[in-house]
């Protein structure tokens, strides 16, 4: 199932780039229809298919380049769907050995309401709040199948025969001082990250909106937009939805476009000051492990280079691959502040070494800082051998280390 669910991790960051390509080369309406393509599986391309194809739908003739794009999209989502099935499926099956199971049933609800969300892209075309809720929903996916995965290895790197006996301690995350300081520390991360996590979604969701509309190059200067700016912003108008009969292209007017423009690179800020103390927080304390030194440093470096191609969006008029990025990387900002949150739940679960390390039939002589490998050598033999193991409820030399509490399935 981890193999599986590596496999769906990048299937889904696949599919989320294949949209933002999709959409960026305005072929969202490249298949008018859905699931299929004019009533086909595959894109329409013999003489007569066409020709059948362009009476059926004579407002949206075939244009063989867009309908591959939002065919090939529809291939991909299709098969992550069938492998969250896949996923759901064992989890359900394996249940008994504490395999996570909500957290695949909730993948799998997600993935169903996004298919739908494809069809009403497609079916009402290209509604904004739809073409949002479908970018979200992607990374929605992506985010559940990557704290999946998070899990499953979690799991894996504890069981006793991936841990060096004579250091046993060598595969956990988590590793911090076991200090009051230390886990007071880790508890004001938690809430600053996940504080964070709402501004990031917020600012993706802006982000999306701007794409969504059409507003990309609404404002083409620095550091704000074209001068007079101030007169046009439209909060209301900017957050609701004209009514049109197809909007593609954009519904919305100039004034309404710009605001949602300046609200995103206002939100850019806010997102950026918001993740870089965060990060740098995290760099600079005495409390927190190695891993998450490491992690916090990766969210960074996302940070700027989204900051960096957000900004490249503008001053070179919004080119495809830069706009593709800026998508890519936004997923990958998300998945890196979600795997700083992990390491922050390991810690406060596993942190206190000497009460996880009794329970787990290691007895410690020394209640040192574990930053050093000398605190290691400080374990002796388990007490008991072989370990009870709490889900089969018998002796087993195979044990499940307890999953973070916010992230249990
Ligand atoms: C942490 C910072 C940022 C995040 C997380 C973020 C996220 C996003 C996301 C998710 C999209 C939607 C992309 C799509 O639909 O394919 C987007 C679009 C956009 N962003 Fe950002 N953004 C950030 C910073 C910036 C900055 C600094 C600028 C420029 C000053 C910028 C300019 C734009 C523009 C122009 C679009 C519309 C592009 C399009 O139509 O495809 N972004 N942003």
């Amino acid at each position: 199932m981890k193999k599986l669910t590596l496999f769906s991790l990048f299937l889904a960051a696949v599919v989320i780039i294949l949209g933002a390509y999709t959409r960026l080369t305005d072929a969202g309406l490249g298949c008018p229809d859905w699931p299929g393509c004019y009533g086909n599986l595959t894109v329409p391309l013999s003489e007569e298919k066409v020709a059948q194809a362009n009476a059926a739908y004579p407002e949206r003739p075939v244009e063989a380049f867009k309908a591959w794009n939002e065919m090939i999209h529809r291939y991909f989502a299709g098969t992550l769907g069938l492998c969250v099935l896949a996923i759901a499926i064992i989890a359900v099956r394996q249940r008994h050995k504490g395999t996570p199971v909500k957290l695949p049933l909730l993948l799998l609800g997600l993935i169903i309401f996004q298919a739908a969300l494809g069809m009403w892209t497609v079916t009402l075309n290209l509604l904004p709040v739809v073409v949002m809720g479908h970018l979200l929903g992607g990374f929605s996916v992506l985010s559940c199948l990557f704290i999946l995965y998070l899990r499953l290895r979690h799991t894996a790197d504890d069981a006793p025969e991936n841990r060096d006996a004579s250091f046993p301690h060598a595969t956990h995350d988590s590793v911090i001082g076991d200090s009051p300081q230390s886990m007071g520390f880790q508890r004001n991360l938690k809430r600053f990250a996940f504080i964070g996590l709402g501004v990031l979604v917020t600012q993706i969701a802006l982000g999306g909106w701007t794409s969504a509309n059409y507003a990309a190059l609404a404002c083409t200067e620095m550091p704000v937009c074209e001068s007079g700016w101030q007169e046009r912003i439209d909060i209301a108008g900017a957050f609701s939805v004209p009514d049109a009969d197809n909007y593609e292209f954009g519904a919305h007017d100039y004034g309404e476009r710009v605001t949602m423009h300046i609200v995103h690179r206002f939100g850019a800020v806010v997102t950026f000051l918001y993740l870089l103390a965060l990060g740098v927080s995290v760099l600079i304390s005495r409390h927190v492990s190695q891993k998450q030194k490491y992690v916090g440093a990766f969210m960074l470096l996302a940070l700027c280079t989204q900051v960096a191609l957000g900004l490249s969006n503008i001053v070179f008029m919004l080119p495809l691959a830069v706009a593709v990025l800026h998508n890519a990387v936004a997923a990958v900002l998300l998945l890196s502040l979600l795997n700083l949150i992990f390491t922050v739940f390991l810690a406060l679960e596993n942190g206190p070494v000497t009460h996880t390390e009794k329970q787990r039939g290691f007895t410690i002589t020394s209640d040192k800082s574990l930053h050093s490998a000398s605190a290691y050598k400080t374990y002796e033999k388990p007490l008991h051998d072989p370990i009870h193991d709490p889900f089969t409820g018998s002796a087993s030399s195979h044990i499940l280390p307890k999953a973070p509490g916010g992230f249990h399935g």
